[in-house]
């Protein structure tokens, strides 16, 4: 029989992981897909971002720096489960994409190095969850090698993120004698990932041989004090971003992986309510609605295509459907939307909500797009941020200017870089939230458009959004400082001021005029 829309949105389970860079985000993804079924050798994602980057020359800057610049969606099933990963650049010059990733996601995996704790990045995307009340599990990884102390990795967690732990499974041995985890709750153990059931035992003292002699009685007492002392999980709590289940593995040595899986079917949320402009819409509404969050092009260079990643907020999209494009109002057919494994892509002939799907298109879709089977809503929440570094692009061939106008156009809209256009109509200015960002948009100019660029700082540092109650009043403010306006890719305009003093100096002489650093799309 069919499966209904109820029970496949049920099944669904999409996440992101975040991490700080090294904590081991791509080792994990990888094993996720390996156990998955997605990939059939560990090493596969690596590989294939190997070859991708070969593939394309701006994406040096990824194998020279050994960052992490492409962000893009991976399905893969176990279980009952459909599980969407969606991958964000690690690189916090890439904030932005990142962020926007985390508002097509329903709950979040987040990666500690077992030495290091919570470390930079993983405070800030944290922060962006909680924002959003994305529930948390917790994987505590490379458990194999020298760890802190569990309970002070837990008191961390609590201290620094104000965030309740509740540990699921407790390791079973440190570093070199590590070689499992216990199930606090069930009392079963599991040793290697390659175990696929876990088994029951009597208590911790029943898993205590697996260690050598001079460990066991210590891993009793912590196992046993663990039970007792520490906060049985919750799901609601956790559901709320309140608390989140912890885990203990090592990604690389294939432990705990399966634990972790195995939450995310069980207590990960199925597709969360999306609120639009006109009303919540829920993820088991009959109807398709979906909206972009981001684009990438040149996945495959042979094609020059761009891909928009549409997270399916409710219904059913089948392919070959017709959608209703919000920003334009104009209809969009479905041809070819495509889900992405590991190493391939496959049309997508039915997605469901909570799917991702890639949307080839040329120029057509932008971030933030909202696509529904007709109805007029527009999704909220998609956020850009007001960039940290304006520059003005300096052309060696004057003579291109037009085609560099065109190709900052496709770069804007692809979220590479912001474009603002002055009102006096001098020359466009770019924005970025990271200074990598200006280095791809420079290997990209000159790689596909044969366009060679340099930036030269601009007279402005700082760029806000700016909106008025009143229309008289910003028509006002928008003539009076016509030099320092100007409008972003949707004809929205900014003020732009010279550093944060004479912004908070402006802000006070023109106190009706809202001024804003983060605008969500619409
Ligand atoms: P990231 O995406 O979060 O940046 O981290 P990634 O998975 O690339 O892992 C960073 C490094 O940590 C890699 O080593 C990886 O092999 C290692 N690693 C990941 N998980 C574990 C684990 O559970 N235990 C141990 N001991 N190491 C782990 P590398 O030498 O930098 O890279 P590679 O040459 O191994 O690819």
């Amino acid at each position: 029989m069919a499966e209904s829309l109820a029970e496949a949105v049920s099944r669904r389970r999409t996440f992101a992981i975040i991490a700080h860079p090294d904590a081991g985000k791509t080792t994990l993804t990888e094993k996720l897909l390996l156990f998955g079924g997605a990939i059939q050798l560990a090493g596969e994602v690596k590989a294939k971002k190997d070859r991708m980057q070969t593939r394309s020359d701006w994406m040096k800057i990824e194998r020279e720096r050994g960052i992490s610049v492409v962000t893009s969606v991976m399905t893969f099933e176990y279980n009952d489960n459909v599980f969407n990963i969606l991958d964000t650049p690690g690189h916090e010059d890439f904030a932005d994409d990142t962020y926007r990733t985390l508002t097509a996601v329903d709950a979040a995996v987040m990666v500690i190095d077992a030495a290091k704790g919570i470390e930079p990045r993983t405070l800030k995307l944290f922060e962006v969850c909680r924002m959003r009340d994305i529930p948390i599990i917790t994987f505590i990884n490379k458990m194999d090698r020298e760890s802190r102390d569990p309970f002070e990795i837990l008191d961390e967690v609590e201290e620094k993120l104000a965030l309740d732990t509740a540990p699921i499974t407790w390791p079973i041995g440190r570093s070199k004698t590590f070689c499992g985890s216990y199930h606090l709750a069930n009392s079963t153990a599991r040793g290697s990932d390659t175990e696929v059931e876990t088994t029951p035992v009597n208590g911790p003292r029943a898993v205590a041989d697996r260690l050598p002699e001079n460990e066991r009685q210590a891993f009793i007492d912590e196992t046993e004090l663990a039970i007792e002392a520490c906060r049985p999980f919750d799901r609601d709590s956790f559901l709320e971003g309140h608390m989140t289940p912890v885990f203990f593995g090592s990604a690389l040595r294939n432990y705990g992986v399966r634990d972790l899986i195995n939450a995310l079917g069980e207590f990960a949320p199925p597709p969360r309510d999306q609120v639009a402009d006109t009303r919540t819409v829920h993820a088991t509404d009959d109807k398709m609605t979906a909206f972009v969050f981001k684009i990438q092009a040149n996945m495959d260079p042979n094609h020059r295509d761009r891909i928009a990643f549409a997270r399916i907020c409710s219904g059913k999209l089948e392919r070959g459907m017709k959608a209703r494009l919000a920003r334009t109002g104009k209809q969009l057919g479905l041809t070819a939307p495509q889900f992405f494994f590991a190493s391939q892509r496959q049309l997508a002939d039915t997605a469901y909500a909570g799917d991702v799907v890639g949307i080839p298109n040329h120029g057509t879709l932008r971030i933030g797009d909202t696509l529904t089977e007709g109805e007029s809503l527009v999704f909220q929440g998609v956020p850009n941020f007001s960039p940290e570094i304006l520059r003005r692009v300096r052309l060696e061939d004057a003579m291109k200017a037009k085609k560099l106008k065109e190709a900052l156009q496709q770069m804007a809209e692809e979220g590479v870089v912001q474009l603002f256009s002055p009102e006096d109509g001098s020359p466009a200015i770019v924005g970025v939230v990271g200074a990598l960002q200006l280095d791809v948009l420079k290997e990209r100019l000159m790689a596909e458009y044969g366009l060679p660029v340099s930036f030269e700082m601009s007279r402005f540092s700082v760029c806000r959004w700016i909106s008025a109650d009143q229309p008289a009043d910003l028509e006002k403010f928008l003539t009076v400082k016509r030099g320092d306006i100007a409008r972003d890719l949707d004809g929205d305009p900014v003020f732009l001021a010279q550093d944060a003093f004479s912004l908070r100096y402006e802000a006070e002489r023109y106190p009706t005029i809202k001024m804003v650093a983060i605008k969500e799309y619409h």
